[in-house]
């Protein structure tokens, strides 16, 4: 079949090199893509924002499957305008997308499911939200409602820094006002994967990402800097407790709302004293946990979109392979904040070659013959091995391999995995 993914990050490059080894694929356009993606398919220059533009493009080009990769065409009822011309499409519509385009739709699912969760007031007004944070206390965590891409949560330490958030949000930062004020949970964070359509939900697997840009965890918080699978906290009983208490509940209750799930729900996981606990949702795979999965996904990934799409989830099976998957982001200098871009990038196809590597484009462009940086986060250099250990070791051998003065990672990915 001809298949158009939608997106052009590290996550699009690590599920087109996955769609490029199935069986079943004749054709696969990218839009936009990137130059890593154009070695698993054909770039295409699409307004995705134009759904009109995508259809039109789907029946010229025969495409009989859309996978949307990022949260934003979700959002914006991509999938729904696809559907509605007949296209087949892996991706949520937007009513189902509100799960990540909304902090207190989410919450509100919570209460009405049973779901564990941080407590919570959801306010429209900076004086009361001020008040309600004088009473609760430091630590607290302050969450802009609507897609602030990752820069819209604040988990504040004392209560000075909460109410300066709350001037931050209602001062139009972000251009609205509406917010959501919840308790700051302890635990281990786990990202985990799982597809839903309608009340049918089936598991991946489990990550752990690196938020923050600097070692140690410390300093300001990011996309993510790297990421590793499987999640070695995250245990089989761990896994069937979320399964039962997290999500199916969420794609029963989005169900019953007419709101059916037909895609990935990413839930950002806190392992709690009292339980894991849902930190938020996500609408599609998280990047660069992705990276790690589409390595250790065994099985052909193709039937298991096409099981999601067409409500057939009881029918495929993933396999995963036991070895863990790493992945290191390189980031431009300036992330998170204003990367330098157009700098020239060296010997990547000399480190995707090392042993266990492949290395995932995420904001690269070619110039003048060249690879060059354009984003903030711009490769992903992803390995496997034995042990989490070895996978480490071979992504940095490949890191240390690539020549880009200007860019630069994290070197303690993994650190939690390496002490337990
Ligand atoms: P979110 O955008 O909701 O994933 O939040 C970004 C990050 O803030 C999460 O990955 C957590 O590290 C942290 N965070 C969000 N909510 C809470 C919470 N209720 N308690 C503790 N940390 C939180
Ligand atoms: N790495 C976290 C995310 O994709 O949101």
């Amino acid at each position: 079949m001809n298949l158009l993914l939608i997106g052009s990050g590290g996550r699009e490059h690590a599920l087109a090199s996955a769609i490029a080894q199935s069986p079943l694929l004749s054709k696969l356009f990218i839009a936009p893509g990137n130059p890593g993606t154009a070695e698993c398919g054909e770039n295409v220059s699409l307004n995705v924002s134009d759904h009109a533009a995508v259809l039109a493009f789907c029946r010229a080009q025969k495409i009989e499957f859309v996978v949307v990769g990022p949260e934003g065409p979700l959002v914006a009822g991509l999938a729904d305008d696809l559907r509605a011309g007949g296209i087949k499409v892996f991706g949520h519509g937007k009513l189902a997308a509100q799960l990540e385009g909304s902090k207190a739709f989410t919450k509100a699912i919570c209460d009405a499911a049973n779901i564990p969760t941080a407590a919570y007031r959801r306010f429209n007004d900076a004086a009361a939200a001020k008040v309600y944070i004088r009473q609760q206390g430091a630590p607290i965590v302050i969450k802009y409602d609507g897609l602030a891409a990752g820069k819209g949560v604040v988990v504040a330490t004392s209560v000075d820094e909460a109410l300066s958030a709350i001037d931050d949000m209602f001062a139009g930062q972000f251009g609205s006002a509406e917010v959501v004020v919840e308790e700051c949970m302890e635990g281990e964070e786990v990202s985990f994967f799982a597809l839903a359509n309608g009340e049918q939900v089936l598991a991946l697997a489990a990550a752990q990402d690196h938020k923050r840009v600097g070692d140690g965890d410390v300093g300001p918080n990011t996309g993510g800097m790297g990421a590793y699978s499987p999640a070695p906290v995250f245990t089989a009983a761990l896994e069937a407790e979320v399964m039962e208490r997290i999500i199916r509940p969420t794609a029963k209750a989005m169900a019953a709302k007419g709101m059916p799930c037909s895609g990935v729900l990413f839930a950002g996981l806190m392992l709690t004293k009292e339980g894991p606990k849902l930190i938020e949702y996500n609408a599609r795979f998280g990047d660069p946990e992705c990276q790690v999965l589409m390595l250790r996904l065994k099985s052909d990934i193709l039937p298991i979109l096409l099981a999601c799409a067409d409500g057939k989830l009881d029918s495929v099976k993933p396999e995963w392979n036991a070895d863990p998957a790493l992945t290191v982001v390189m980031a431009a200098k300036g992330y998170p904040g204003e990367p330098q871009k157009g700098t020239i990038i060296s010997n990547v196809a000399e480190a995707s070659a090392m042993p266990g590597v492949k290395v995932f484009h995420a904001g690269t462009a070619t110039k003048d013959g060249k690879l060059v940086a354009n984003g903030g986060r711009v490769l992903n250099i992803t390995a496997t091995g034995k042990t989490v250990r070895q996978a480490r070791e071979n992504a940095y051998a490949a890191v240390d391999a690539i020549q880009w003065p200007e860019g630069f990672c994290r070197r303690d990915i993994a650190w939690r995995a390496l002490q337990s």
